[in-house]
């Protein structure tokens, strides 16, 4: 992709919110991963994301909004999801809904997926803008989602339009997304709140299950290749450092290239993609991950690094 455009970066989200009126491309931190994000309802734009992404064309774009009070004007929300919403929002949860809002971008789904993220200057460019904000995570198709500033510079200066800064992201994995189009309702995606979290709100909550072979995807995004870095990612409980790897986890013992021992499973959904960069910046060519602690976060971890080892 050619990189000819002058991108501004400023930690002003009012300009952020008149460059999206204009049909602009901004890419902005949120309490989860970088967003690369459109006008909803500027097909053209919305569109432009799948170019700079690299995306393909029927994997869906979570709607953005500064307020859950906006939520039923783009779907149908259920008794369950308004329980969620109380309980979960802003924060990193994403809601698929029977699509109401015709004018909102889908890739001709008759469902929407719905996010108010909590992040301070997130919330202040959407309350400036006032509309939805179609945005996937901000890499390339495939790669690990950003979550440094310094990395979406890189990545994507002269592509877009605008970089809002703004404080780094808290939690380092994508949000959770839970499918209130169906019932009984079910989790697509683990993230900061998993299974169990969420049960605890909607008891009959069906959890994810791999694709199978054969099986229809019901979330797009799940076909294909995902979070994964150029090295060889390997999930295993045994350690066995060598001079040549990478390895992150949790009490790690010495002798590896290069390593992030971690405290406990924030430390490791925060720093987990950005150690993935890390390691091909470096050119390392096999990246061991060890098993997070069995404790809140488990399940996010561990989908993100099988999902990567697939690739
Ligand atoms: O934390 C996040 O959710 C970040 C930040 C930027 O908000 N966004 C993000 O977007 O991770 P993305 O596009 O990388 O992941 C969205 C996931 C995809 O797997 C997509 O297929 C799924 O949500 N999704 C979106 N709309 C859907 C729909 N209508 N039905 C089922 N799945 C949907
Ligand atoms: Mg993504």
């Amino acid at each position: 992709m050619s990189k000819s455009k002058h991108t501004i970066i400023t930690e002003d989200p009012s300009l952020a919110a008149k460059v999206l009126k204009e049909g602009g491309i901004v890419l902005f931190p949120t309490e989860t991963v970088y967003g690369l994000g459109a006008d909803s309802r500027n097909l053209s734009s919305c569109l432009e994301i799948y170019k700079i992404k690299n995306r393909p064309a029927d994997n869906p774009l979570i709607v953005h909004l500064g307020n859950p009070a906006l939520i039923p004007d783009i779907g149908e929300v259920t008794e369950a999801a308004k329980i969620l919403i109380r309980q979960c929002m802003p924060g990193p949860l994403s809601l698929v809904l029977k699509k109401k809002d015709k004018s909102v971008f889908s890739t001709g789904l008759t469902t929407i997926a719905v996010r108010v993220p909590s992040h301070p200057k997130v919330l202040e460019m959407l309350s400036y803008f006032g509309g939805p904000v179609s945005a996937p995570s901000a890499n390339l198709s495939g790669q690990p989602s950003i979550t440094r500033l310094d990395d979406a510079i890189s990545e994507f200066d002269g592509q877009v339009d605008l970089i809002l800064k703004g404080a780094e992201p808290e939690i380092g994995l994508e949000s959770t997304v839970v499918d209130f189009s169906v019932s009984p309702p079910k989790l697509l995606r683990p993230g900061y709140f998993g299974w169990e979290e969420l049960q605890k709100y909607v008891p009959d909550l069906e959890n994810y299950s791999d694709l199978k072979e054969g099986e229809t995807p019901s979330s797009p995004g799940r076909k294909y290749r995902h979070y994964a870095p150029k090295a060889k990612v390997i999930f295993t409980e045994n350690q066995n450092p060598d001079r040549e790897s990478a390895a992150i986890g949790i009490g790690l013992i010495r002798g590896w290239k290069f390593a992030l021992d971690l405290r406990n499973n924030s430390e490791y959904m925060k720093n987990l993609y950005s150690f993935f960069r890390d390691c091909d910046r470096l050119r390392i060519s096999k990246i061991y991950c060890f098993p997070p602690a069995n404790a809140s976060g488990k399940e996010a971890i561990l989908n993100r690094i099988l999902k990567a080892q697939e690739s």
